[in-house]
């Protein structure tokens, strides 16, 4: 949720932090600051953005520093409760990511014993804790400080004197970025990518002693050595590159990502799947997400079911910490884009500990489903800044149906069929793209409304689901996805002529009854926007506006559906002017339960 950054090194360290601090935003945005080690520690921190932060600041020296954007959890946000936090004495700073459980008992013990408090965070008992057991060695405090700690944390701290980071994890993300006579911290590589794509990932429970040519990592008091990876992304994947909005140039970018994610897995016309297969004696396959990735495992659940011919079940993964009972061999699949979604996580482990095989479909490599799940299906759909998911999402359907095709028992000319349209996918994606303007001009005519229906059926109910969910988190309309067949059960009493409804049509076995449904709308006065294939003569007899989806098979039209439905929501928003790339109250990657 909070994005945290360490730098030390012979550059001064404000300008870096304060550019990494703009690139970790994304992960959280009511307040920032940092604080810069010279012969003292000079913090400076308030509410708002890193662009306010750095207007108040006049270029500084030190060589050594850290930083934090914040999506308040404990504490409403203010300059008070902003990171980083200091300890009495003001010799020590910290940043933090993550939620300490035990934060009340301990604080009352602290105060107790002479420690004053100044903000509402539960973070700040950590920095006293590190100042009550401080004998002399940062790295030792922090330790027995951590001791005392229940809950997940990825903090990066310093103290005057020494010039050093010490860094230290547990089921929160922090990995340290390897540079030339410098060196980084971060929650996140993308912040740090300008600099440097050399990075080692923390495992949980490592404790790191940062210089400017020297890392040293333990983990329970013995040194250990972890890996240097490459990360897999370029600069310019995490830029804007004239485009207003992250948003819009993800959205353009998904041919591209289809391709990648293709390619990385569908050679010649074999898909290769990971080292798993749903033959044999798998009795099901368990489906655990959240939000867009969720809806994500909805459309999988429809394609592994029609394609494997295995029964799926998809659960949203805060939920499924509630239920105990699996009926027989069980492979359970992690969706998480960013990999760090705290109750994807405990899902996964929940998994695991009921007996099953694991396998997450993630975007990020060393993120910390990779390091629970026993395998991992990386989809290549490169950063994601924006916080609404639209890249990633549709990765993540490719990946579904490079799984659904590997383990498919379907005959070798349907399987080849498939296969084909699934190569032009980037192509209708982009056709869909060249067209946008008729999908902005309706976008802007949503934005005049309060509220709306999504409705679909069959396997593009989750494109509903999803459409929806894009609408109200940018654009702030009240927007509900639902059934085409549910909305008479109730709903229907909110109908009116301002409440439009987009229904999303396919040319399948859901498009004769997705028509009545749509005339028991019209009755009712209201507006109807439908997408719909191109060559439909029939739809547009009924309906207000229509969206044309240039045609794919239609187990294959959840995805050039969802970018129009991307679309709408981006103008709408952008009609209405909000802050597109980040919503309020949200952050990219929920790293809380
Ligand atoms: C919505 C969105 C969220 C995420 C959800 C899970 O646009 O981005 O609903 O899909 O928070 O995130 P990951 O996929 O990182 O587990």
């Amino acid at each position: 949720m909070c994005g945290l950054i360490g730098y030390i090194g012979n550059r001064p360290a404000q300008p870096i932090l304060i550019d990494c601090l703009r690139r970790l935003e994304y992960r959280g945005y009511d307040s920032c600051g940092l604080a810069l080690l010279g012969d003292g520690i000079q913090v400076y921190k308030d509410q708002g953005k890193v662009a306010e932060l750095q207007r108040g600041l006049s270029l500084t020296n030190e060589r050594t520093g850290i930083g934090h954007t914040r999506w308040a959890t404990h504490g409403r946000p203010s300059g008070i409760n902003a990171h980083p936090h200091l300890d009495c004495a003001g010799q020590i700073a910290l940043v933090h990511n993550g939620i300490v459980t035990n934060f009340l008992r301990l604080r009352q013990q602290l105060t107790q014993e002479g420690h004053i408090f100044s903000s509402e965070t539960d973070t700040e008992v950590i920095v006293h804790l590190i100042e009550k057991y401080y004998r002399g060695d940062l790295a030792e405090a922090v330790a027995a400080a951590l001791g005392q700690i229940e809950g997940s944390y990825a903090i990066i701290a310093l103290q005057t004197g020494p010039k050093k980071l010490v860094v230290a994890r547990n089921e929160s993300p922090l990995l340290i970025g390897l540079g030339d006579g410098e060196n980084f911290a971060a929650s996140d590589a993308a912040a740090i990518l300008d600099y440097t794509d050399r990075v080692v990932y923390l495992e949980d429970g490592d404790i790191g002693v940062i210089t400017e040519r020297e890392i040293t990592i333990a983990n329970n008091g013995h040194e250990v050595s972890r890996q240097v990876q490459q990360v897999p992304w370029t600069q310019e994947e995490a830029q804007k590159t004239g485009y207003e909005h992250f948003m819009l140039k993800e959205i353009h970018e998904q041919p591209r990502v289809i391709q990648n994610t293709l390619r990385g897995h569908l050679s010649s016309m074999e898909p290769v799947a990971p080292e798993i297969t749903a033959n044999g004696d798998i009795a099901q396959i368990l489906l655990l997400g959240c939000g867009t990735s969720y809806h994500a495992a909805l459309v999988g659940k429809y394609l592994l079911e029609k394609l494997a011919k295995v029964a799926v079940r998809a659960e949203l993964a805060s939920e499924f910490n509630y239920h105990d009972t699996l009926l027989g061999k069980t492979w359970a699949i992690g969706i998480t884009q960013s990999g760090e979604t705290a109750d994807t996580l405990m899902a996964l482990r929940k998994a695991k500990s009921l007996g099953c095989k694991t396998l997450v479909i993630t975007n990020v490599v060393g993120s910390s489903a990779t390091r629970i799940a026993d395998e991992a299906f990386y989809i290549k759909a490169g950063p994601e800044i924006s916080v609404a998911a639209t890249k990633s999402f549709i990765a993540q359907l490719v990946a579904f149906y490079l799984l659904a095709l590997a383990w498919a028992r379907i005959d070798t000319s349907s399987r080849e069929r498939l296969m084909a349209e699934l190569r032009l996918l980037p192509n209708k994606v982009q056709q869909l793209l060249d067209g946008q303007d008729d999908i902005a001009e309706l976008g802007e005519y949503l934005s005049r409304y309060d509220s709306a229906f999504f409705i679909g059926r069959g396997i593009n109910l989750p494109v509903a689901l999803e459409g929806a969910l894009k609408m109200k988190e940018i654009s702030y309309i009240h927007a509900e996805g639902c059934a085409a067949g549910e909305l008479k059960h109730g709903s229907f009493a909110l109908l009116n002529p301002h409440t439009p409804v987009v229904a999303i049509g396919a040319q399948d076995n859901t498009y004769d009854t997705l028509l009545t449904n749509i005339k028991e709308i019209k009755t009712r006065g209201t507006p109807v926007i439908a997408l719909a294939a191109e060559g439909d003569r029939e739809i547009d007899k009924l309906v207000d506006h229509v969206i044309w989806i240039p045609g794919t098979t239609p187990l294959l039209s959840p995805v050039v559906n969802s970018v129009a439905l991307q679309l709408l929501a981006y103008y709408a928003a952008r009609k209405r002017g909000y802050p597109i790339d980040q919503p309020r109250n949200l952050a990219k990657s929920v790293t809380v339960e």
